[in-house]
């Protein structure tokens, strides 16, 4: 069902938005003002992804989960309660990147195949925003080699 995948996005969203925002505000490094505006810049896209995906739930007629206890099991992403160098960082956050993306995909055909086309519409743009940070993401990667 469309909304019980939409509930799994918003808590996996949720966790790799917390996620980013503790790289962002703990990473370091010699290269720290670029590393803090990217992840800064990555959490606020994800952010605002939040609200859309919670009232979307909400429009389907059932209600949003929105605590921690929830998120924490309904989420597809790890906890990171570490302070890892910055390069295990970025390793980090493609791979869960990669599983938020997955996910879309999933979402995508589930939206199509219940004819909600402007949901639909919003995880094509949702795809398409989390393809251009895994690209930004495995550049850096592979600069650092
Ligand atoms: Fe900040």
């Amino acid at each position: 069902m469309l909304a019980d995948n939409l509930k799994t996005l918003l808590a996996t969203s949720f966790s790799l938005y917390l996620k980013s925002a503790n790289f962002h505000w703990n990473v370091e490094g010699p290269s720290f003002p670029q590393y803090h505006e990217f992840f800064g810049d990555f959490y606020a896209d994800i952010y605002g992804s939040i609200d859309p995906i919670a009232e979307y739930i909400r429009a389907l007629d059932t209600y949003t989960p929105a605590s921690l206890t929830r998120f924490t099991e309904l989420t597809l992403i790890e906890d990171q309660i570490g302070q890892l160098p910055v390069m295990e960082q970025f390793s980090e956050l493609l791979a869960d990147s990669m599983t938020l993306l997955a996910f879309l995909n999933e979402t995508f055909k589930v939206a199509s195949a219940e004819n909600q086309q402007g949901i639909a519409n919003f995880i094509a743009e949702r795809i398409d925003a989390m393809q251009k940070h895994n690209w930004m993401i495995r550049s850096i990667l592979k600069t650092a080699k």
